[in-house]
């Protein structure tokens, strides 16, 4: 597709129904990079009411379209490339794959099904939808990929999330420098614990606080200044940067067994 000025720049946020995916959604909509913000997550009610807000209190010229859909799985990829087919002229300006849930507690203890329906979301939307993406993407372009602290090392009674984040983070770096040269700029953001819903929906509310959680807001502007920056990786607080870079040196077996055993994580059965 060939440049032209004249063309729609969207921005794009997954899972903006809560937590730092509304956080980016307001953030992102003080910018004036794009004309369009679409607002993707399940709870329409939310989205509704976000669009109305962003529209009303921050950018009145910017058009918000709220996507309320289960972009889970396979079907993340199908539902993004229908909705681009049927766009005219358009380019992505940034995409922030931030949809994703998490589950608490011993695998041998959590439905298997949940298990697979987080991997459905972490894993296999967010590569499906990069590829939807990917010919919309110009120079200039930018994609979010939200993983986590828990992609640096394997994790007793997180282990599939923590699988998940590591292929997210994984999937992240080599997809940054294969399109470095496009001149689109792809950012792994690695988040300790931040308050938002993921516990209430991790533990399936045993525990309705992210414990020590720190805020969306802060979390959300450090990773789009990285990304402005064209950094890697987001990794906000000193602590999760020493952790990060401590993980190198510990072995993964003694990290999973030591969370296993030190680090319990509630979970209520459905
Ligand atoms: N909070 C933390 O401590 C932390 C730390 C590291 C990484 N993260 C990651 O940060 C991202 C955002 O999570 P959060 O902490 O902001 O939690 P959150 O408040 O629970 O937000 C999760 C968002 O994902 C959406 N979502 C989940 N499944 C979806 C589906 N099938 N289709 C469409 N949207 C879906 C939810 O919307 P609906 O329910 O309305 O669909 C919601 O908007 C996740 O990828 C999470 O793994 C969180």
């Amino acid at each position: 597709m060939a440049y032209n000025h004249s063309m729609k720049k969207i921005i794009i946020v997954t899972g903006a129904s809560s937590g730092m995916g509304k956080e980016f959604a307001l953030q992102l909509a003080k910018s004036s990079r794009a004309t369009e913000m679409w607002l993707v997550a399940r709870r329409e009610d939310r989205l509704i009411q976000l669009a109305k807000e962003l529209k009303t209190e921050i950018n009145p010229n910017m058009n918000f379209r709220v996507i309320p859909e289960d972009i889970s799985g396979h079907k993340g990829f199908y539902i993004f490339k229908s909705l681009f087919k049927e766009e005219k002229e358009f380019i992505i300006d940034t995409l922030v794959n931030n949809a994703g849930f998490g589950t608490y507690g011993p695998f041998a203890d959590t439905p298997t099904k949940k298990e697979l329906e987080m991997l459905d979301i972490n894993v296999l939307s967010l590569t499906g939808i990069c590829g939807a993406a990917l010919p919309y993407l110009q120079k200039g372009s930018r994609i979010l990929n939200v993983a986590s602290l828990a992609a640096y090392s394997p994790l007793g009674n997180f282990a599939v999330y923590a699988a998940s984040k590591a292929y997210v983070h994984s999937f992240t770096m080599a997809l940054a420098a294969e399109l470095k040269d496009r001149g689109i700029k792809v950012l792994s953001m690695c988040p300790g614990s931040v308050s938002t819903e993921f516990a209430n929906v991790a533990s399936n509310g045993a525990r309705k606080e992210v414990l020590n959680g720190v805020s969306a807001k802060d979390t959300v502007a450090h990773a789009l200044k990285c990304l402005d920056k064209g950094k890697l990786v987001a990794l906000m607080t000193f602590k999760w940067k020493l952790k990060a870079f401590c993980s190198r040196f510990v072995g993964r077996y003694f990290f999973a067994r030591y969370t296993y055993v030190n680090e319990k994580r509630p979970y209520l059965p459905e």
